[in-house]
């Protein structure tokens, strides 16, 4: 991750156990309550500590805050990134600079309880332990009355919609504990969105996910940055999560739910076009080449978000060429199979086996040449 920043100087030496990572974007008068409040916590239980403010250039005064901690004795830190935006990419960057043997991740509007850092951090230091969650939905775990319906069933949602990942109650919390050499384990990070702990559990292939309750208070301070462009967000996190875990039938599935649409939007334009112009042959062209445009934006933007190792022009032609070689091969095994004893006289079941084997054509061809990813092998 390429990133302009600034880092305060660093903590005192000597062995870390605990690093605690609070991302923060205008969260200045919350720190000035918060970090006295871990470390009070973590001194009282002995835990050798350090904590890591990654803020967001937030300009509400977090750089004198955290100096006043810092020289009030916290052993406090903040990097401020000046060019970066968003919660997962702070967390990853502060469990980057972190030196501790384990890492935390905790909200800085006190919505995480300080008190629970000692039971995190005995339940992630238990052997075989991957991921810790500070969980609401887990018995003895609560959220502050006066949650409205709305902001139950979302949450209650999104975290159903989590499911194929993880069986965690509260795969969406953000706070959590996990060793660091299972972090170091972390393959192909796409930090969008909110759901750090959940793109961790996945990429960091966490199979032993303990739970312990806690209460989950409102802030009292600033606002919730957990807008409706994040949960549009959180769908494609939820895609990409898709494709990692299941690879290319993930693509698979998409590539032919791209098709579906792309098959009505074919069919509404060439009625609309039979509509207005006297030649269907024309009408039909038109429509299939709308259609076939509409599905190589489709496929970009989100089937093969990943594969840009070339531009869009290119890319363009080498869809069109593909579509042509799958129509082209369609074509030909719905003529070829009428000489087959098994399809003569059952036209429309060998048109049916021309367009799967088409369709399959067309998707290898977006997989391994149009939209390959970067590095990958592939002319
Ligand atoms: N560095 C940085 N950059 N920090 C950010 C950003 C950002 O763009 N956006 C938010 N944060 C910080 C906030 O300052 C806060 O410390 C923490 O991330 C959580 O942000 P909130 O805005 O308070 O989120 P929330 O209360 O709506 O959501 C919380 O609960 C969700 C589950 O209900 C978070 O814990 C989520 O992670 C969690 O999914
Ligand atoms: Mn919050």
């Amino acid at each position: 991750m390429s990133s302009i920043s600034t880092v305060s100087s660093a903590a005192q030496g000597g062995a870390v156990t605990l690093s605690v990572v609070v991302p923060t974007y205008r969260e200045a008068e919350n720190l000035a309550l918060l970090i006295p409040k871990i470390s009070a916590v973590l001194r009282a239980a002995a835990v050798a500590h350090e904590i890591i403010i990654v803020d967001d250039n937030s300009q509400d005064g977090t750089p004198e805050a955290v100096d006043g901690l810092r020289k009030d004795g916290h052993a406090v830190r903040l990097i401020t990134r000046l060019e970066e935006r968003g919660l997962s990419s702070a967390v990853v960057r502060g469990f980057q600079e972190a030196r501790g043997e384990y890492l935390l991740c905790m909200d800085a509007d006190l919505s995480h309880p300080p008190e629970a850092l000692p039971q995190m951090l005995e339940t992630v230091r238990t052997p075989g332990t991957d991921f810790v969650i500070g969980s609401r939905y887990v018995s003895g775990g609560t959220t502050e009355e006066g949650w409205g319906l709305f902001r139950w069933l979302n949450s209650r949602v999104a975290t159903l919609l989590a499911r194929p990942f993880t069986s965690a109650k509260d795969p969406m919390a953000g706070y959590f504990a996990l060793p660091r050499a299972v972090f170091a384990r972390a393959r192909e990070l796409s930090p969008i969105g909110y759901k750090i702990g959940l793109e961790l559990m996945v990429k960091c292939g966490c199979k032993q996910v303990r739970e312990i309750p806690i209460h989950f208070s409102d802030r009292k301070f600033g606002q919730s940055k957990l807008t409706f462009k994040e949960q549009v967000r959180y769908l494609n996190h939820l895609k990409r999560l898709a494709d990692y875990k299941y690879g290319t039938l993930s693509r698979l599935v998409q590539f032919c739910g791209v098709g579906a649409t792309g098959m009505a939007v074919d069919f509404s334009f060439y009625a609309l076009l039979l509509s207005i112009l006297p030649w269907p042959w024309l009408s039909r062209a038109l429509a299939i080449w709308v259609a076939m445009t509409w599905n190589f934006f489709l496929n970009r933007g989100f089937t093969f978000w990943d594969g840009r190792a070339i531009g869009a022009l290119r890319q363009y032609r080498r869809f069109v060429a593909s579509c042509v070689a799958g129509n082209l091969a369609s074509w030909a095994i719905a003529m070829g199979l009428n000489y087959v004893p098994l399809f003569v006289g059952h036209r429309f079941q060998a048109a049916f086996v021309g367009v799967v084997v088409g369709t399959g054509i067309n998707f290898l061809g977006s997989l391994l040449w149009v939209f390959r990813r970067e590095g990958h092998a592939a002319t």
